[in-house]
């Protein structure tokens, strides 16, 4: 009866037939954080496009996107400029027997964009670029110890994973930790590294995933500079996340705090894979020196499509834009709480925002809001920050807060509330 029932709801739509298949070839039916039993009830797990703020699930359901592939969708999904980029580089080739053109011509764009770097170098995922600066800052220093903020996470490799499965205490040997925007944390990891210290590797704001994000102070990232110049270490911004939605010129730019090196991935090719590491000339002899390489990073569709994306951003106002269509939506979301009488706390900068429930220690309202709110057409979620993307419109923003009114219904239903 039991597996009659399941073999029925497996066949009502091609997400769960998707899934079925894939619990049987594939460990746990999908991997880490973009396994959808981790999300709320009625996220599908596999999708078939995707056009500006909107992607489309393989049942053909349509949500306006508020994860934006988890970060690399800066200018939307298929951006016309960047696509036809890419394809101009794919028909002259992509996978070359090493680099093309493209790789200087990116770098040059790099070193012009960000007032801290020198050079660029390329790879493909966000943790191959915080990997290669630890290694180069490692290299650099000729020291060991890894500051790095408690939670923050830095990619997914055993050093710095969440999860300690498959992981030993070797792997992690020399990582010391402070608590993100505590100075006295930072200054005593800083006293535990002594005269060992390579680098002190920050984010560019503190999103770690299910607590209110924070933005850094001005203390803090001064703290910081000085703690790594006083050492003679590396300040490593991991800009994986937040790179290009904040300041195209570097996160902490408006703080007056550069970075020896900076890792880069995610929006920087617009949903291409790369990854970028720059640096300053006190880390360029290191950088030379390290031997790190993979097989695709010279991929130059990517770079391509990274040389298009950051044209865009430099001639357009992305994080302007993206900041006031994330106003819009933290204010209509505030109203709509309001209304409902439900508390919530918004956290984080506009473009990359966070909404919590407050009394909502398991998540659960925030799982009834994004559930009710995806029936009617909006992909938020329930714990990690969000991203907006350059094609959020005024618009857009409107039908996704009609589709949150229906999750704050929810959550009002969920203990009995009379709703408005
Ligand atoms: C801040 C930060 N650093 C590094 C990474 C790792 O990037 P990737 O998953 O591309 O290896 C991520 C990914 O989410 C990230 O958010």
């Amino acid at each position: 009866m039991a597996k009659q029932a399941s073999v029925l709801s497996e066949a009502q739509t091609a997400d769960a037939a998707l899934r079925a298949r894939a619990r049987r070839v594939v460990p746990g039916g999908m991997w880490g954080h973009l396994n959808a039993a981790r999300l709320p009830e009625g996220y599908p797990q596999f999708f078939a496009s995707a056009e500006g703020c909107r992607v489309r699930d393989v049942d053909g359901r349509e949500y306006i996107d508020f994860m934006c592939s988890w970060g690399p969708v800066v200018l939307g999904h298929r951006h016309p400029g960047v696509e036809a980029a890419a394809r101009a580089q794919a028909a002259l080739g992509d996978c070359l027997n090493g680099p093309g053109e493209v790789m200087v011509d990116l770098a040059e764009d790099f070193v012009a964009m960000l007032p801290h770097a020198d050079w660029a170098m390329f790879q493909k995922n966000g943790a191959d670029a915080t990997t290669s600066c630890v290694t180069i800052a490692r290299a650099g220093t000729g020291k060991r110890k890894v500051l790095v903020a408690r939670g923050s996470y830095h990619g997914a490799l055993p050093w710095c994973s969440p999860s300690v499965a498959g992981v030993t205490a070797e792997d992690r040997a020399h990582l010391l930790h402070f608590e993100y925007n505590d100075i006295a944390s930072l200054r005593a990891a800083v006293d535990q590294a002594g005269q060992d210290l390579a680098a002190i590797l920050v984010t560019a704001f503190r999103h770690d995933m299910g607590r209110d994000l924070e933005l850094p102070t001005r203390e803090f990232a001064a703290a910081v500079r000085e703690a790594c110049d006083a050492g003679g270490a590396a300040l490593v911004i991991d800009e994986v996340r937040a790179g290009l939605r904040l300041d195209i010129c570097g996160s902490w730019e408006a703080l007056g705090v550069r970075p020896d090196l900076c890792a880069w991935s995610k929006a920087i090719a617009n949903g291409y894979a790369l990854a970028a590491v720059t640096g300053n000339d006190a880390f360029r002899e290191a950088a030379s020196k390290v031997f790190v390489t993979g097989s695709f990073w010279c991929g130059a569709v990517a770079m391509a499509a990274a040389r298009a994306t950051l044209r865009v951003a430099r001639e357009t106002d992305v994080p302007g834009h993206i900041r006031t269509m994330g106003l819009r939506l933290r204010e209509g979301l505030a109203s709509l709480a309001h209304q409902h009488g439900i508390a919530i706390r918004q956290s984080g900068p506009p473009q990359m925002p966070l909404m919590l429930f407050d009394a909502d220690p398991e998540f659960q309202m925030g799982r009834a809001f994004c559930s009710a709110a995806l029936r009617h057409g909006a992909f938020f979620h329930p714990q990690h920050n969000m991203f907006l993307s350059a094609a959020h419109g005024p618009d857009d923003i409107d039908a996704a807060l009609e589709a949150a009114s229906h999750g704050f219904k929810a959550v009002a239903e969920l203990d009995g509330r009379a709703h408005p």
